[in-house]
């Protein structure tokens, strides 16, 4: 009975999940290039430690709208092979949209669950930028990984941090809760700083069956030209924030956006544009 509803919590969260990233999909796809700005290097990086080479076939897990897959495309050349694979399918299609316009033929896109991957492969490594903290099961997805991965390749995913290190994440909540008096979220449900905790995703690669594991963390600044700028990324990309305003009157909202831009002047800096600093912990494992 107990693993019957589990079973059934599990199954909501992933409808939950899927729901809410096929929604969010339109918003957060006019935020590419912002959002590539700071995020861009972490797809070279995550490239360079699962040692992708040319003509490598390699497996995104959870590439949204199609990072790090292009990236790592490029990478691997018209001899090689992308195959990014997405929950929602709204974002699966923007994917295929960057890939199009970018000629990338070699990039391939499928709206799969990352914690079954059974009939894909074999891959010769494996890249993920900052998904599998929203999964519920985390080390299912480092295990159906190593599944579908030829014996010696890599994996190496990024995820963010804790909190107090990670303002670009913390601030959506935080104004939510300001605003409507709504609950955290719990510290272990899916979302963006789940992971955050060092050591936290090195654990999750070696539950799921990877060797030579090492982690380590880099800082990232995203940046908005204002506040107001900053604010329209939230309303329109962050689902937090979006999931809050949902039949919200119009007054309520206008209230909202104005609190989320109090909190991002916070962090104007010299020359007037807002600065978000915050850390990014990597890991890469080895399947054996
Ligand atoms: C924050 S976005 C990151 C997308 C992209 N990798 C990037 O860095 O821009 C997280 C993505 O994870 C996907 N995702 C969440 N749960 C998933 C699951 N169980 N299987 C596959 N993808 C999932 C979401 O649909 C969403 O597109």
């Amino acid at each position: 009975m107990t693993a019957e509803r589990d079973e059934v919590a599990l199954a909501d969260m992933l409808r939950l999940q899927r729901e809410s990233w096929s929604s969010a999909a339109p918003g957060w796809d006019q935020w590419f290039a912002s959002f590539e700005a700071f995020a861009g290097p972490l797809s070279l990086e995550l490239a360079r430690l699962s040692a992708i080479e040319t003509g490598d076939s390699v497996l995104d897990v959870g590439c949204g709208n199609g990072e790090p897959s292009l990236t790592v495309a490029r990478m691997v050349g018209v001899a090689g092979h992308v195959l990014g694979i997405d929950l929602a399918e709204p974002m699966v299609e923007f994917a295929r949209q960057h890939a199009a316009r970018a000629g990338v033929g070699q990039a391939e896109f499928l709206a799969r669950d990352a914690t079954d991957l059974s009939g894909l492969g074999p891959f010769d490594a494996a890249v993920s930028r900052f998904a599998i903290m929203l999964v519920p099961e985390p080390v299912a997805v480092a295990r159906a990984v190593r599944s579908v991965l030829r014996p010696g390749a890599r994996f190496a995913a990024c995820v963010w941090g804790e909190g107090s290190e990670v303002p670009f994440c913390a601030l959506a909540p935080s104004v939510v809760q300001r605003a409507f008096g709504l609950e955290p979220a719990a510290p272990d449900a899916p979302g963006p700083m789940r992971l955050g905790r060092p050591g936290a995703l090195s654990e999750v690669l070696r539950a799921g069956g990877f060797s030579d594991v090492t982690e380590h963390a880099v800082r990232v600044e995203p940046r908005f030209a204002s506040a107001a700028e900053g604010a329209r990324f939230y309303t329109e990309g962050s689902g937090c924030a979006r999931r809050a305003l949902e039949g919200r009157t119009a007054q309520e909202r206008e209230r909202f956006v104005a609190e989320f831009e109090r909190a991002l002047a916070a962090h104007r800096t010299a020359d007037g544009s807002i600065a978000l600093p915050s850390t990014v912990r990597i890991a890469r494992g080895t399947a054996s």
